[in-house]
């Protein structure tokens, strides 16, 4: 594998509950790597980290008193810089009895730690589109004169006319129909496809390294969804630009991303290349990826409108994060052979075939990693 572009190390994402005197781990030693070119998908149910992941990444957990360790490495026009480089120096956890009394957080110091960090990283090196584009973008401005500012802001086009028609090809790309006519359009006037495509027209604009894509597709009727997501496949092949993309919804991934990361509690459970994951009858497979696998609907269900298969059991709760497995309590999988292990032992992110991991005692492999 190419070295890495994004390499995100033990990340920790910690938020502070006052009310239970403890930390929300909502990310808790994740590890991921993603190689130029690549789009690596994360896909998991709500609450499982998926977002604040990508918000740590893009320098974007501020919420106060927040905790971050760890390392995000950012490889990009031959630099190569740690995002998280010396944060952990401006907060104290204070603790007696094993709990936490009292998180201690120079807030100043850290935001402008943190901005010294991402600047020029965030908007330029790193791009981000949300769910949600209308809110993303500025009400009081047309489409085309924030294409213009982000153009002129971000990348060698300095020219008013010049970075003008760039912005129309960019319209052009995102197949946004008269380009030349909606240039000069607010964002109300727009359906929520279109903003969507300005939004990527927008972050690919400032032509990142990274782009991070959270639920991209969320919120949108079913047939603009694919639209959007046939778009994102077309500008993948067209651009081949760096992508983590997220989403709970695995037919998304499965058509994107060339490789997987599926989060539980905080955690990656598994990970390996999107068509070996996914694969119907992949053997090994951890019993929390399955029980993804099998909450999608088939194309029948939803005609039939019998598509609420969720999960059993309750999502995990990251304040009490249990000992052993943290999917042990919904698990169907545990045999008694290893029953004891998985009560009281996390498993760690074994390697089951080459590039293949799964956090699971029931692989051996597990158990040597
Ligand atoms: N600022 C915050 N303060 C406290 N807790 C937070 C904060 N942001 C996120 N969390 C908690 O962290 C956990 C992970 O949240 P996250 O938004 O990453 O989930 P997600 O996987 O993106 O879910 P979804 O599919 O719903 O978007 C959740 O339990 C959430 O409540
Ligand atoms: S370690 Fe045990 S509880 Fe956890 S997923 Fe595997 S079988 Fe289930
Ligand atoms: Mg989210």
């Amino acid at each position: 594998m190419d070295a890495p572009l994004l390499a995100i190390e033990n990340l920790r994402t910690y938020f502070y509950s006052r009310a239970r005197r403890a930390l929300i781990r909502s990310v808790d030693g994740v590890s991921l790597h993603v190689a130029p070119g690549e789009t690596l998908g994360i896909v998991g149910e709500s609450g499982s980290g998926k977002s604040v992941t990508a918000l740590s990444a893009a320098g974007l957990v501020s919420a106060a008193p927040g905790v971050i360790g760890g390392r995000i490495e950012l490889r990009s026009r031959q630099a190569r810089r740690n995002l998280l480089d010396g944060l952990e120096r401006y907060v104290r956890v204070k603790e007696r009895d094993g709990r936490i009394m009292a998180v201690e957080k120079d807030d100043r110091g850290w935001r402008r730690r943190a901005e010294t960090l991402m600047k020029g990283v965030r908007g330029k090196e790193i791009a981000m589109i949300f769910q949600n584009p209308r809110s993303a973008l500025n009400p009081y401005s047309t489409i085309g004169a924030q294409l213009v500012e982000t153009i002129r802001l971000h990348t060698s086009v300095k020219g008013e006319g010049e970075a003008r028609e760039r912005a129309i090809q960019w319209l052009e790309r995102v197949r946004i129909d008269s380009p030349r006519l909606r240039f000069d359009n607010f964002p109300f006037g727009m359906s929520g496809g279109m903003c969507q495509r300005a939004m990527i027209a927008m972050a690919l604009s400032a032509e990142p390294s990274l782009l991070i894509a959270d639920e991209p597709t969320t919120g949108l009727d079913a047939t603009i969804q694919s639209r959007i997501v046939d778009l994102l496949a077309q500008l993948k092949i067209e651009t081949g630009i760096t992508t983590l993309l997220i989403s709970h919804d695995i037919s998304v991934i499965q058509r994107l991303a060339d490789r997987i990361a599926v989060m539980y509690g905080g955690t990656v459970v598994e990970t390996g290349r999107a068509a070996e994951v996914l694969a119907p009858q992949a053997q090994l497979r951890h019993p929390y990826t399955a029980a993804l696998l099998a909450s999608v609907p088939s194309a029948e269900a939803i005609r039939r409108k019998s598509y609420l298969q969720a999960i059993e059991g309750e999502v995990l709760d990251t304040i009490d994060v249990p000992r052993g497995c943290r999917f042990y309590g919904r698990c169907n999988r545990v045999t008694e052979a290893i029953r004891e292990n998985c009560a009281s032992l996390e498993p760690p992110l074994g390697e089951v075939a080459p590039g293949h991991k799964v956090r699971c005692w029931l692989y051996p492999a597990s158990g040597k990693a």
